[in-house]
């Protein structure tokens, strides 16, 4: 059986990545490929108790780097339980955020500079790549927006906490934003850079002409 497709969705928060994944996901199903969808952190048992650990607002202090070793641990679990069985078995995985997260929030908000991250994902990850990328920046100030609303809205209905990141003032997101840019640059074959304040339709448009260049080359075989 040749191997899946392995597909990443990247942004700033609030960037309308959830709404275009699950758009994604009905666009394949109705070309009878059934994708695998999941998200970092969490996607996992294991990653779900990272993600409440890294996103709460509670964990102030939390330093750098050891934020920047638990999204690997979360990669890392996710890889060996999700992504490589999906792939080794033919399907198309959809993933919400991977290293290129790492590299834009820690590497670049976070400062500690894409090349600890890059050696990182080649001992944690095995170096695993996505095949495509599709990465999407409106301007920073309406996905801030939207993510802020975002998650006054979910702590209001659930309670829960996931607003650890969007606390950060912008001078963090514009350089999360810089760096992403200079990961589409330097990675111009597997990055789809969307940039700039489209509709969802537009979006959605641009994702699936990207899809569709990428399908042909690969011989996914749907599963139920
Ligand atoms: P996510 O739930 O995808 O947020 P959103 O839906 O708002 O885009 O991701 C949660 C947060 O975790 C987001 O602020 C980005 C951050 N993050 C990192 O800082 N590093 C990483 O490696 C990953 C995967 C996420």
């Amino acid at each position: 059986m040749s191997r899946g497709l392995f597909i990443t969705l990247e942004g700033l928060d609030g960037s309308g990545k959830t709404t275009q994944i699950n758009r994604l996901a009905e666009w394949l199903k109705k070309r009878g490929k059934l994708p695998v969808v999941t998200r970092q952190p969490g996607g996992t048992a294991t990653g779900d108790r990272i993600r409440s650990l890294v996103l709460d607002s509670r964990s102030a202090g939390l330093a750098p780097l050891a934020e920047m070793a638990l999204m690997f641990a979360d990669r890392a679990q996710a890889i060996a339980e999700v992504i490589e069985p999906a792939l080794a078995d033919g399907r198309i995985v959809l993933c919400d955020r991977f290293t290129d997260s790492t590299e834009a929030y820690q590497g670049g908000g976070r400062e500690l500079g894409s090349q600890v991250v890059l050696d990182l994902h080649r001992l944690v990850c095995g170096n695993l790549q996505p095949d495509l990328t599709l990465l999407l920046l409106p301007s920073l100030e309406a996905s801030l927006a939207r993510a802020r609303r975002r998650n006054e809205r979910i702590a209001a209905q659930s309670g829960k906490d996931e607003g650890r990141f969007e606390q950060e003032l912008d001078g963090f997101y514009g350089r999360v934003r810089e760096k992403y840019k200079e990961i589409a640059a330097r990675e111009p074959e597997r990055v789809v850079l969307i940039e700039g304040d489209l509709s969802i339709d537009e979006v959605q448009q641009k994702i699936a002409e990207a899809v569709a260049a990428h399908l042909w080359r690969f011989a996914c075989t749907p599963s139920a």
